[in-house]
């Protein structure tokens, strides 16, 4: 990525024109957690949108669900998640800080090395002998690993001292799992199917920032393929192609995308990728996509005591369905959009704007209107009362009508329309176009048929 784009840039940009504000600012922040405003809770809805669309509406064979986050906690044992859902820490001792040994590894050896396959005694064996300092204040001086649980633990009880821990869910795909046999039973759906959600996700990672790309708290979009065990890696294949064309839809480009094969699979995955993304922090996972084997129904049938198996009403074959999972974190995805959609353009009278290319479909306002002066305010509601209607639609009268665009660029606004003293006479405005700045001019009655068919996907 070679577009001047630092992440301080964009977080920047979010916070002075309504994308993303810091979680809890006017008390000095929460660290880690973030607000969505205005501009940027629009561009979320429309990217969690397109995934539903393409994945749940377009497929007849997927799913929707919406499961509570609190799940009974033997969900969390049967996944696996309470004995061993953990990140190798090293605190440092002089300052403090702590850091993930795995994370450490690798940004020293400019991931040249994957700490991926490595033990406990190796990646300290490693440190040690390649003397990684703190890369907070610089100092070699580390506590051996500790295994630091990733899960929150909450209560939930009313009497005092009775009180049972509770987990806020890691992810989201436990919901899908515990609900197989009553998404089988109620769609009447043959394998193979899908199920698929999206929701709220909390880690309470080691080392989080970079903005939105490692949160405590996030959103994901996660789908779970049931499928008989031969057709499983026909099912692999095919997501991680459906999954890399999905992102290349959205408009991120080829060149800043890669699969990663991992190395090292847990032991009941049968293959692991990850589709990678050149964020302006360089290449890091923006998905997965996981062959996992019978393992989560399996552990699930085991924990509950219901029969998880499937029954084949046209070969009457027995079996508990392969699992092919493709997880994506919403926030993490909108964070390649905005890298990727960012652009500073050199104008021809020297000057420079800030635009954000997004695909329309995904632009928070589609239009926006814009009075010339602030006397045609009335006619200019009556084209805002007409199209916002049907789009998302931002109004503004303050300002030059150059400023006025500028920041219209800035949040990726895909046309603005003017109101001007022409309008008054014929019913005309101005269609402005985001990227080319070319102008047209069109008759008030076929604005919101031209532009619907810009924002299609
Ligand atoms: N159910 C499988 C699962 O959760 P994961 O690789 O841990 O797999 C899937 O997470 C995706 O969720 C990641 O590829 C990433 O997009 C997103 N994600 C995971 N942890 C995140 C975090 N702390 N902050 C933001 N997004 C995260």
């Amino acid at each position: 990525m070679d577009k001047n784009l630092t992440m301080d840039k964009l977080v920047n940009l979010c916070k002075n024109r309504g994308f993303v504000f810091q979680g809890s600012e006017i008390y000095g922040g929460f660290a880690n957690t973030w607000d969505f405003g205005p501009v940027g809770v629009e561009l979320k809805n429309n990217i969690k949108r397109a995934w539903w669309k393409k994945f749940v509406q377009e497929d007849p064979n997927t799913y929707g669900v919406d499961a509570a986050i609190l799940m009974n906690p033997k969900v969390w044992e049967a996944s696996g998640h309470v004995q061993s859902f953990s990140d190798p820490q090293m605190d440092c001792k002089s300052c403090k800080y702590r850091f993930r040994a795995d994370n450490l590894i690798e940004e020293h050896s400019k991931n040249s090395v994957s700490a991926e396959k490595m033990t406990t005694k190796e990646m300290e064996d490693y440190i040690a002998e390649h003397k990684i300092k703190c890369p907070h204040c610089g100092n070699f001086n580390w506590t051996p690993i500790r295994q630091f649980k990733l899960m929150f633990e909450t209560s939930r009880g009313t009497v005092e001292g009775e009180k049972d821990v509770v987990y806020l869910r890691p992810e989201t795909c436990q919901g899908e799992y515990v609900n197989f046999l009553n998404v089988q039973r109620t769609m009447r759906a043959k394998v193979p199917f899908a199920i698929a959600q999206i929701g709220k996700s909390f880690r309470n990672e080691i080392t989080p920032g970079n903005f939105l790309f490692r949160t405590v708290e996030f959103e994901q979009m996660e789908l779970q393929m049931f499928c008989h065990p031969e057709k499983s890696m026909e099912f692999y294949k095919n997501y991680k192609d459906r999954a890399m064309k999905f992102v290349e839809e959205l408009g991120l480009t080829k060149e800043n995308l890669r699969y990663h094969d991992h190395e090292k699979l847990a032991h009941y995955a049968k293959a692991a990728c990850d589709i990678q993304y050149n964020f302006p922090i360089g290449w890091q996972e923006l998905n997965g996509i996981h062959h996992r084997g019978i393992w989560d129904l399996s552990r699930h049938g085991d924990f509950s005591g219901k029969n998880m198996e499937y029954l084949d009403p046209y070969t009457n074959e027995k079996f508990l369905p392969n699992v092919i999972e493709y997880s994506i974190g919403a926030d993490r995805l909108m964070l390649a959009i905005m890298s990727e959609a960012y652009e500073e353009e050199k104008l021809e009278n020297g000057e420079t704007r800030v635009v954000m290319h997004f695909k329309p479909f995904l632009a928070p306002f589609k239009v926006a209107i814009l009075p010339l002066q602030k006397n045609l305010g009335e006619k200019a509601k009556e084209v805002y009362n007409l199209l916002s209607k049907k789009f998302m639609c931002d109004y503004d009268e303050a300002g030059s009508i150059g400023k006025r665009y500028r920041r219209q660029d800035e949040i990726g606004t895909p046309f603005c329309v003017t109101i001007d003293f022409d309008t008054l006479e014929d019913n005309t405005v101005t269609v402005r176009d985001r990227d080319t700045m070319a102008q047209i001019r069109l008759p008030i009655d076929e604005l919101a048929d031209y532009v619907q068919k810009k924002i299609e996907y």
